[in-house]
This record gives structure tokens, C-alpha cells and sequence, in this order.
């Protein structure tokens, strides 16, 4: 093991500067190897000038910052990739081009840092022959194989602290606030982030909503004197019989579909139903920046650690992860299986229903 290459990809996540750092620190303590950062995700495999040598000198001091130091794209995908060709817009599959130049560029390996998207890229890359391990990214913390993923427990943070303020102007206009946080197709986020905050109502996407219930609970606790309710709202949650709400559709050879909108059509049907003064707040990308909570910078600094042991044991085509208490590695092709969704029927689910919250069923 004489070089390894690592790159980010997807959305940026509190955490992925801890990973690198990580990477960096043990590569060279442990193993005396060089590591290569190559920006802005795939693009830096694709385009030219974009890679640059990574040495503890130069990663020191990251651990605490949010984003990534080597940029990202959630765009870049060598398997649809956008060009223009005479002035037209084309989608090219360059990823022959990407395996080349991972061997020009010397690499005895690369750490993909990603979500799904870029986990999937990984493992196509893997089954061309390629040398690729995967760290899993993401604040939705949708990834199978891994009981959580670094950057969703800063993100559950700074939500619940949005709602203990907005918990505060609720109570002095007697308002009910509707709070819509992130999280795609799954509603962990949201039920963490009401749980931590003390929400009434949670809607997510595993459990499609009765609107009449939602305002039921609100009127009920109106009537028992609580004026005030704080509802947070998965922006992939819908109602029974409804579609997600979507703001843009997905791009040939681009970005996935991007969600939105829920949280307004539920204020607005709470404000009709129950003759309450509404107000929403959409929390949006303040969720994914910012320094890491002390639990993301450890275990980002463990998965960074372990990735470059599964190097050194040559175990490519897989991924880290979080066991318990534990950090192993499974093979990439069951992290990207499918989305790791909230279970309904127990666990947070059920403690939350046990203290009288409301998921509209
Ligand atoms: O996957 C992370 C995430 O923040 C989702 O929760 C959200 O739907 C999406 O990314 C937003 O993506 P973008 O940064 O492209 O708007």
C-alpha cells in the first residue's frame, strides 16, 4: 500500500472532514503511505488539475469544520456523465476514463466518502476491476448496513435546537408551529429530531398522514389548555392516498428529484381545519452545515481509521459501518440494497406514540 486516493461525494455532511483527517493521520502513521485528495467528487476523476496531495500537516485542524475540504458534486457520475459535444449537451458513460486515470494518478486504492448515490457509483466502478473501498455518508441516515451514518446526529442536533426556540414563540402567540426537516424518503430525522425537541406531531414518510388526525390532536390539546403545538414534518412525508411533494424533478445525467413543500401544504390545512394561527418554518441546508457533534468526529475518525485497514487487508468492494458498538465492513453491494427505513411498528416509533405524539394515524 504505497497510495491511496479518497474523494467525497453527494451532498456535503457534518463529519466529512473528520473522515479525511482520518484517512490521512492513519494512513501515514500506521502504514507510511501518501494519500491523494482528488476535488469535487467524481468530476476530479473526470476533469483535469483537480487532485492534490493530502499530509497531516494539511489536515490539521478539520475535525471540528463542517463541509469538505475537497468540494463535492452531486452531479459528477462517471456512468451518465454531462458533456458538450459541438455545442449540445450529451450524457457519456466516461467511466473508463475515470479507471485510467486512477492508474495514471498511481493509486493503489481509492476510499469513496458518500450516500447511495455515490456508494452505487463505487461499487460499478468495484465490479469494473477497480480497487475501491466506501465510507457511509449522509444526515438521512438511510443507508442499509450501518446502524447509523456520521453527520445525521448533528443534524437531529441542530434541528432540536431549532425547535426548543421555536417551542419558546410558539408558547407566547399561541401558535402551532410547523417545522419541515430533511431526510428524502425516510423519516429519521424527523422522528429523532421530534423526539429530541418535544414535538406533537410527527409525519413521516414510512407512515402516510390522516390530516383530520393531526388537527384532532391539535384542537385536543388546545381544549386541555396547551395553546401552543410544534408539529415537524419529514420533507418526504404524504398524506394517506398522496403523492411526495416534490420542488424539482430529477435531470438526465444531473441531481436527483429534490422534495419540498409538505411542511407549507400542512400548515395550511392545520390553519383551515383548526382556525389556529400557523406558521412554518422550512429548516432546510442549515441541517447539513456547521461543525460536527463530538459523536459524528468519532466516528468519523473510526471509520477513517478502519477504511484504511481494509485497505491494507485488501478488502475491496467494501464498505464500514456501525454494528452496536462496533465498526466492521460489509460488502458495498448490500449497503446499496435498498433505504434503511424507520421500522413503524417499534423502537422510536411506538416510544414516541407511548407519550401521546401524533403521526396522523
Ligand atoms: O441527502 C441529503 C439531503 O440533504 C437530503 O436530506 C435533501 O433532500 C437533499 O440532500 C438536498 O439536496 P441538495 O443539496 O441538492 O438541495
Amino acid at each position: 500500500m504505497r497510495r491511496i486516493g479518497v474523494l467525497t461525494g453527494g451532498g456535503d455532511c457534518p463529519g466529512l472532514n473528520a473522515v479525511i483527517r482520518g484517512v490521512v493521520k492513519s494512513a501515514s502513521t500506521k502504514y507510511n503511505c501518501e494519500v491523494i485528495g482528488i476535488e469535487d467528487g467524481f468530476d476530479g476523476l473526470v476533469l483535469p488539475d483537480k487532485t492534490r496531495n493530502l499530509t497531516p500537516l494539511n489536515v490539521r485542524g478539520i475535525l471540528p469544520i463542517g463541509g469538505t475540504i475537497l468540494g463535492t458534486s452531486n452531479r459528477a457520475n462517471p456512468f451518465q456523465y454531462k458533456v458538450t459535444i459541438d455545442g449540445k449537451p450529451e450524457v457519456r458513460d466516461v467511466s473508463g476514463d475515470v479507471i485510467k486515470k486512477i492508474q495514471s494518478l498511481g493509486l493503489d486504492s481509492l476510499v469513496v466518502i458518500g450516500g447511495d448515490g455515490s456508494l452505487k457509483i463505487a461499487y460499478e466502478l468495484f465490479k469494473k476491476g477497480c480497487p475501491v473501498v466506501g465510507v457511509p455518508k449522509t444526515i438521512d441516515n438511510d443507508i442499509m448496513a450501518t446502524d447509523v451514518t456520521f453527520g445525521f446526529n448533528t443534524a437531529v442536533q441542530t434541528a432540536s435546537e431549532a425547535l426548543d426556540r421555536l417551542h419558546t414563540t410558539a408558547e407566547s402567540h399561541h401558535r402551532v408551529m410547523v417545522v419541515e426537516v430533511m431526510g428524502r424518503y425516510v423519516g429519521w430525522i424527523a422522528l429523532e429530531t421530534g423526539i429530541g425537541g418535544g414535538a406533537d406531531v410527527i409525519l413521516i414518510p414510512e407512515i402516510p398522514f390522516d390530516i383530520a388526525k393531526v388537527c384532532q390532536k391539535i384542537i385536543d390539546r388546545k381544549k386541555s389548555g396547551s395553546k401552543a403545538s410544534i408539529a415537524v414534518v419529514s420533507e418526504g412525508a404524504k398524506p394517506i392516498g398522496g403523492a411526495v411533494s416534490i420542488l424539482c424533478a430529477p435531470e438526465e445525467g444531473g441531481s436527483a428529484e429534490r422534495l419540498g413543500g409538505i411542511g407549507n401544504k400542512v400548515g395550511a390545512d392545520i390553519s383551515r381545519c383548526t382556525e389556529m394561527e400557523v406558521r412554518v418554518t422550512v429548516l432546510g441546508h442549515l441541517q447539513r452545515g456547521g461543525t460536527p457533534c463530538a459523536f459524528d468526529r468519532i466516528l468519523s475518525t473510526r471509520f477513517g481509521v478502519a477504511v484504511v485497514d481494509l485497505i491494507a487487508d485488501k478488502r475491496f468492494g467494501e464498505m464500514v459501518c456501525l454494528k452496536g458498538q462496533e465498526i466492521e465492513s460489509v460488502p458495498l453491494s448490500e449497503a446499496i440494497k435498498g433505504q434503511k427505513k424507520v421500522p413503524t411498528e417499534e423502537g422510536l416509533v411506538k416510544t414516541a406514540e407511548s407519550i401521546g405524539v401524533c403521526f396522523g394515524r
